[in-house]
């Protein structure tokens, strides 16, 4: 495989990069092994990705590590992830504080069971003095329940008169979501060669720049981090104007 990273222009990085890590289960398959087996050597990727991320200089990585459709999975399966997320955020703290890595999480959060809401709570507190790198966790997180969510506190705002209806505009509307004190993201990646958005960031990824990659999660590297950023940075972001205008600014 080509080094992706010396092709890269550090002047140009995206600021925010969210992952939908795909691929677990068929990775595991492959290999005749359980899927909760893709899981935990997805965690290396995570590690590996979040090095990667911070090394370069990326502000924020987001990582969709569980939807609120993924309750419907087989009991087992929901247990071993939930366990595997407590596990990694304890194991991983010492590492995220040497590297300046601050842990967040979107999703509904309140709703998780006590041991993984416990830890993930305690490794934000511990982590939110670090400025380096933004790392967030989607966890029992849809796009369409944080819009709803969002929406429901704007409608109590008007209802109880600290905001008129017609002053609710865009910048107002993603103050409410779960990543308002985030940049939207600008490149997005899939592995697995799956091509849809599954409820992701629905409202941020509007402009955002997509990339699928055929690589299942548990085998995505540095390498591959690279290559999508320079994938990325062929791209022209012209956000609805033209070529031309985006050559001689007005
Ligand atoms: C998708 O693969 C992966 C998930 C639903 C979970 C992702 C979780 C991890 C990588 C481990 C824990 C994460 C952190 C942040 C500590 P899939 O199971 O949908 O794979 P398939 O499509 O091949 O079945």
């Amino acid at each position: 495989m080509q080094d992706f990273l010396s092709k890269i222009d550090k002047e140009r990085l995206p600021s925010h990069v969210a992952v939908i890590m795909d691929g677990n289960g068929r990775w595991a398959k492959e290999k005749n092994k359980p899927r909760v087996f893709g899981h935990k050597n997805g965690v290396t990727s995570v590690r590996e990705i979040s090095e990667a991320s911070a090394e370069l200089g990326i502000q924020y990585l987001t990582l969709y590590a569980f939807s609120t459709e993924n309750w419907n999975r087989p009991a087992a399966e929901v247990t071993a992830l939930m366990t595997l997320l407590v596990e990694t955020v304890r194991r991983e703290l010492k590492t995220l504080n040497k590297n300046n890595i601050r842990l967040n999480a979107i999703g509904d959060i309140d709703n998780l069971p006590k041991a993984t809401k416990r830890a993930l709570l305690a490794g934000i507190e511990e982590t939110r003095g670090n400025n380096r790198m933004t790392l967030t966790l989607a966890l029992n997180y849809s796009a369409r329940w944080e819009i709803l969510n969002a929406t429901q506190k704007i409608a109590t705002k008007v209802e109880n008169g600290q905001l008129a209806s017609q002053d609710i505009n865009e910048s107002i509307f993603a103050s409410h979501l779960e990543t308002h004190s985030m940049p939207d993201p600008a490149l997005l990646i899939r592995t697995s060669g799956e091509m849809r958005i599954s409820n992701y960031l629905l409202w941020q990824l509007a402009y955002t720049e997509l990339y699928f990659s055929p690589v299942y999660w548990p085998d995505f590297r540095k390498n591959h981090l690279y290559e999508a950023i320079v994938n990325f940075q062929t791209r022209e972001r012209r956000f609805g104007k033209t070529s031309e205008q985006l050559s001689s600014p007005a």
